[in-house]
């Protein structure tokens, strides 16, 4: 027998794929100290259900890890007792080219939230914009390349799309989120680089969906089962995909594609209805 080192034929995944790059990510996290669950803004919170604290801390801590491993400049912000969702850091604000427009939140158990987060921002640098209107920060807001994504629905106001294009001066893409279970956009839509994404149809309405087709004709098609337990709530560096462990459907895609995709548990942060994305916010100088 012998071994074929002749690199015209490789297999043709590893030929075919196109080469990915990372790029060194800055993003915010909130350690989840005070989580639990006791109130119900979405389909997958449900008060009677028992959470773990020190479980989902645990779990909290591979994230916040995998990313120090990566490189990425992870900064924190503190917890606040009473505020159990804190933990989903990607709904503090939007931030590019250290502009950070704040957070105004649609349900009053998260108010709080967004003032702790602007705190943040200017105690660290950032030109802070106080919203307007209502908005969930980069649960609903998506930059891919220069253009910005936003959904609309269950919590962002279509009003604060607007006020985004207003302020950083680039294309804002509404796109309408019809599954109660898929509230944010971040629940539906992965960003994988400047010009690739992966989404879920089912998530939204016929012309947004039109306009994901034609922007996006390459994008991965995530399946239902991979999307029921937001496995497409992930984060990329543009080569490394931070994803849900249990999506394996989603995981074969991305590597086939070049991508390498990395699976975390955050099964505890699933019972308030946020993944790997949600608690993930990045930061752009
Ligand atoms: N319990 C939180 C809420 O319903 C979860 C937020 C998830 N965050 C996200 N970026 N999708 O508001």
């Amino acid at each position: 027998m012998t071994i074929d080192l002749d690199p015209t034929t490789t297999p043709a995944t590893a030929a075919l794929a196109p080469v990915r790059t990372a790029v060194k990510r800055t993003v915010l996290m909130c350690k989840p100290d005070y989580f639990t669950v006791v109130y119900r803004i979405n389909p997958w919170m449900d008060p009677a259900i028992p959470t773990d604290t020190s479980l989902a801390v645990a779990q909290w801590q591979t994230l916040y890890d995998t990313y120090v491993g990566l490189g990425f400049d992870v900064h924190l912000i503190d917890p606040i007792d009473g505020l159990p969702d804190m933990v989903y850091a990607a709904n503090g604000g939007f931030v590019i080219d250290n502009i950070a427009y704040g957070a105004a939140f649609t349900y009053p158990e998260r108010q709080p939230e967004g003032p702790a987060y602007m705190d943040w921002f200017r105690a660290n640098g950032f030109d802070v914009r106080v919203p307007v209107e209502i908005n969930e920060g980069e649960g609903d807001f998506l930059l891919v390349g220069d253009v910005i994504l936003a959904g609309t629905g269950f919590r962002s106001a279509s009003n604060s799309h607007e006020e985004v294009s207003a302020i950083y001066g680039r294309p804002v893409i509404t796109l309408n989120l019809v599954n109660p279970s898929f509230y944010h956009l971040d629940t539906a839509i992965a960003v994988l680089d400047d010009t690739n994404i992966a989404y879920l149809p089912s998530a939204f309405d016929e012309p947004s969906l039109a306009v994901l087709r034609e922007r996006y004709p390459d994008a991965i098609i995530v399946t239902e089962e991979d999307a029921a337990i937001l496995g497409l709530n992930s984060y990329s560096d543009g080569y490394n995909v931070v994803i849900a462990a249990r999506a394996k459907d989603f995981e074969g895609q991305l590597r086939e594609r070049g991508y390498n995709p990395i699976g975390v548990d955050l099964s505890e942060l699933l019972l308030g209805g946020g993944g790997v994305k949600c608690c993930t916010l990045e930061l752009r100088r």
